[in-house]
């Protein structure tokens, strides 16, 4: 499809059919999120594909969201919060590809190069920023796919992560069920673009 048709196509879908989808389509989805560029390139999505009927009933107790049963996936959408500690090796590896080679930097000004410093929420919400774009990755590649997905913000952390048994550093973003859509949904109310633009200089 052309990315045009996705993006304005695109809804959030909270009706699937029972359908299954298949271990390459599953793939695929988790391929187009690997793709998506991230801070320093610290990739710090992680993601746990849930499938089995049982395990998305278990989930389902943690969201007011009990639609999410009927997905053919949920994909619980974590950030590794350690990953913020590895930016000079991340960073390291640009270097050595030559990403940055004739690239006009300032090198005086010590933020562009630094690891900037930040709080426990600070990092949080950055690395949160970062595992939403891949999560978007996977929302417009299922459109590609024929399929549908809604983003899921409202669901209980601190249980998630009990059940699932994550480790201390993982931080559970956002749900997101994919399946076949058995809705087709008129485009949702969105501003007008002159509200989105605040300045053209
Ligand atoms: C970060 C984020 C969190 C969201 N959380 C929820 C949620 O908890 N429950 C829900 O029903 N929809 C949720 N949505 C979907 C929005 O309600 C939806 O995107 C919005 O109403 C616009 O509709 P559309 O996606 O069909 O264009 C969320 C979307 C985003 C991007």
């Amino acid at each position: 499809m052309e990315l045009t048709d996705v993006i304005a196509s695109r809804r959030s879908i909270r009706k699937f059919s029972p359908e299954d989808i298949s271990p390459d389509t599953i793939h695929l989805l988790l391929d187009a999120a690997r793709l998506a560029p991230s801070g320093s390139n610290l990739q710090p999505a992680r993601f746990i594909v849930i499938q089995s009927p049982a395990a998305k009933e278990a989930l389902g107790q943690y969201t007011p969201y009990k639609f999410i049963t009927r997905a053919a996936v949920i994909f619980v959408c974590c950030a590794d919060l350690t990953a913020i500690s590895t930016r000079d090796m991340r960073v390291g590896e640009l270097l050595k590809e030559g990403v940055f080679d004739g690239v006009d930097i300032d090198a005086s000004d010590a933020s562009a190069v630094s690891t900037p410093v930040m709080d426990a929420q600070a990092i949080q919400a950055y690395l949160s920023m970062n595992v939403a774009i891949a999560v978007e990755h996977i929302v417009l590649k299922a459109v590609d796919l024929g399929l549908g997905s809604c983003w899921l913000g409202r669901f209980d952390r601190e249980k998630v992560k009990l059940w699932l048994a994550l480790a201390e550093n993982i931080w559970p973003v956002a749900l997101l069920p994919v399946g076949h859509p058995d809705q087709s949904p008129k485009a949702r109310p969105r501003f007008p673009l002159d509200k989105f633009v605040l300045k053209t200089l």
